[in-house]
């Protein structure tokens, strides 16, 4: 899926503080299957964007189109059909459920269906490597493998974007590495819109275009 943004605005404001300007005017053109480095300093403005492009919340102006359809902010349920059927995202921490295993974990977005598509966790728990671990509970697994089952959950409804907020930033370089590469390898297998938020030049350089993002801008 392609998605595309006009003079896209996030402010902040709060009863006698002043307005913070987080995003300043952002025009997107992500064409269907691309991968993405967002990169830029801490405040830029990264996170605000992509949980507003991955739906989790709304700007305060400006227009978001997926697939050249524009989005309605306002319409929470078409919101979370939208990202239930279209959208993955992982998170810099892992957000695990400390009370289910890891099969279960990565059903959790499709858990009315999950008898039907536990093969497919099943496929990318083996895709992960993590097939042996598949009863385990979170807490009995290392950090790169804790982010390898969130990438799996992100994927479990196949998405058509995926977006990461820097997916390996609390991993040593080595494993994080690994998994960036598993990721890229997925999306480009399954033809996945990418959207990465990263500070590894080395990452970068494996998508197909680089962002940067300054004050609020892209530059
Ligand atoms: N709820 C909020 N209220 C006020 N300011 C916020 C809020 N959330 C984020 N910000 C501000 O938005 C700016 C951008 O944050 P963020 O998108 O997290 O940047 P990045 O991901 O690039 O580090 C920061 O200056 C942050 O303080
Ligand atoms: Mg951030």
């Amino acid at each position: 899926m392609k998605i595309e943004t006009k003079n896209l605005i996030k402010n902040y404001s709060k009863p006698k503080s002043p307005e913070v300007c987080v995003l300043k005017g952002i025009d997107l053109n992500i064409k269907s299957g691309e991968k993405v480095a967002l990169m830029g300093p801490s405040g830029a403005g990264k996170s605000t964007l992509i949980h507003i492009l991955g739906l989790m919340d709304a700007p305060t102006s400006g227009e978001v189109f997926i697939d050249d359809k524009k989005i309605d902010y306002r319409d929470n349920n078409k919101l979370s059909v939208m990202r239930k059927d279209n959208i993955g995202f992982v998170f810099q921490f892992h957000y695990l459920l400390a009370d289910f295993n890891v099969i279960e974990n990565i059903l959790i977005p499709v858990w009315k269906d999950k008898n039907k598509i536990i093969t497919r966790a099943e496929e990318l728990l083996g895709i992960m490597g993590l097939t042996s671990r598949q009863k385990h509970m979170p807490h009995e697994l290392s950090g790169g493998e804790q982010q390898r089952v969130a990438l799996a959950r992100a994927l479990i409804n196949n998405p058509k974007i995926l977006f990461a907020d820097e997916p390996t930033g609390n991993l040593d370089r080595k494993t994080g590495e690994k998994i960036e590469k598993l990721m890229f390898d997925i999306c480009t297998q399954l033809k996945t819109t990418l959207v990465v938020v990263t500070h590894s030049e080395e990452l970068a350089k494996s998508a197909d275009r680089q962002l940067k993002m300054i004050d609020g801008k892209l530059i």
